[in-house]
């Protein structure tokens, strides 16, 4: 499994980040994958942001 982020899709809303800090980190307003983890919260950010940015 790898974590993406698509930064072309992201707008930057954050939500990943505020529901799964350890895996995503927002950066000059896209998030990006700061560490590959296996965790629920990362599907969790998958189902939640607005513009389907993240993949797996
Ligand atoms: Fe971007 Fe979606 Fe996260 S818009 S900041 S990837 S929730």
């Amino acid at each position: 499994m790898v974590t993406k982020v698509d930064k072309d899709k992201c707008i930057g809303c954050g939500l990943c980040e505020s529901i799964c800090k350890d895996v995503f980190v927002l950066k000059n307003g896209k998030a990006q994958v700061k560490a590959q983890k296996n965790i629920p919260c990362v599907q969790e950010a998958i189902d939640g942001c607005p513009v389907n940015a993240i993949s797996k």
